[in-house]
């Protein structure tokens, strides 16, 4: 297949682009570099560097390279706190820039698009496990600007657009080239080893939440099953298998910020600097997926053993200065 890919110069567009380059595929990446870096763009990938709102450069992407089969659109903004002092800037480029992304595709006779949505569509969960038929009640402007792409996507199917959007839980661990370097960095496993690299303390809001050890827990989905979720809808979509409009893709299970902690330590051998912290405002206990509708299709995640994914995402970082 031919797929375009945005947002491919970041940390889960880059592991998807290489995944599919190694499944026989061929991949065109259209990142504006606003947060990417070209370098983890696999060479074997044809690079676009422009905004997926550049009516212009989609265009000649259309026209330079036809029977595109599918676009995998991960490119938008991804940090909670920044949505919430600026939630126009989410909304532009989460919500109203994909819109010409949209227009152009469907107008070069391309169907297909899986969307990067989030979990934090659903706001606060109301059941220890979220499926996908939970209420969807986000609770800041990124959630928000992902919730309306995916009514919007939806909406486009009347004009024959073929949409899946993807709620990634907890995106997380690397491939032995492509890791996660987000800057500023918010998650909580490269902002550990940050701090492990730095000599800095690391913070824990929240230990009185209601789970075993009072911190908050969160469902980790490898980066790499994320990708290989691509890769089956992909598929999907080609031959033309009814599909529903969201998969919830996470692990099914979750982990604690202090269980995180102490594997962290068990991988590295080093010692985190703990300081505990207030809980932070919209930070719920428990955030953690149901998988079971993806699962129907044939995908589960291979690796969801904490140690695993922490080690993955050490050893990139230690061959790959923390910057
Ligand atoms: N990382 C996670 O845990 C997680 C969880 C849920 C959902 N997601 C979603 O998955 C997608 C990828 O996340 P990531 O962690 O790889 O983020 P990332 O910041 O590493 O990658 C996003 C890429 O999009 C590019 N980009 C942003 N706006 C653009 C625009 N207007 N035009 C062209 N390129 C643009 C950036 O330069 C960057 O390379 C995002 O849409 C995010 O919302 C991520």
């Amino acid at each position: 297949m031919k797929i375009l890919v945005t947002g491919g110069a970041g940390y889960i567009g880059s592991v998807l682009t290489a995944k599919l380059l190694d499944s026989g595929h061929e991949v065109i990446v259209l990142d504006s570099l606003v947060n990417g870096n070209f370098e983890a763009v696999d060479s074997r990938a044809r690079f676009v560097s422009g905004d997926i709102a550049d009516i212009g450069v989609l265009k000649s992407i259309f026209e330079e390279n036809s029977g595109i089969d599918a676009v995998a659109h991960l490119a938008g903004f991804i940090e909670v706190s920044e949505s919430v002092k600026d939630p126009e800037k989410y909304l532009n480029n989460n919500y109203e820039k994909p819109k010409v992304l949209i227009s152009e595709m469907l107008s070069a006779g391309v169907k297909n698009i899986i969307f990067s949505s989030t979990a934090a569509v659903y706001g606060i969960p109301q059941t220890d496990l979220i499926t996908e038929e939970h209420v969807t009640q986000p609770i800041n402007a990124y959630g928000e600007s992902k919730l309306k792409l995916e009514q919007y996507l939806d909406e486009q199917k009347v004009n024959g657009l073929n949409a899946v959007s993807l709620r990634f839980f907890n995106a997380s661990g690397a491939t032995a080239n492509h890791g996660e370097m987000h800057n500023p960095e918010t998650h909580l496993i490269p902002s550990l080893i940050k701090c492990i690299a730095e000599g800095k303390d690391a913070y824990v809001f929240g230990t009185d939440y209601g789970t075993k050890d009072g911190s908050a827990l969160r469902d980790y989905v490898h980066v790499e099953d994320i990708a290989d979720a691509h890769l089956l809808l992909l598929e999907k979509m080609k031959i033309g298998e009814k599909l529903e409009s969201a998969y919830n893709i996470g692990s099914g299970t979750g982990f604690t910020v202090l269980e995180v902690v102490t594997t962290l330590e068990k991988v590295t051998g080093k010692k985190l600097s703990i300081k505990n912290a207030a809980r932070r405002e919209g930070d719920p206990a428990k955030l953690v997926a149901s998988i079971e509708r993806i699962k129907k299709l044939g995908w589960i995640p291979k690796r969801t053993n904490l140690e695993e994914i922490i080690s993955t995402a050490w050893n990139w970082h230690s061959k790959n200065a923390v910057r």
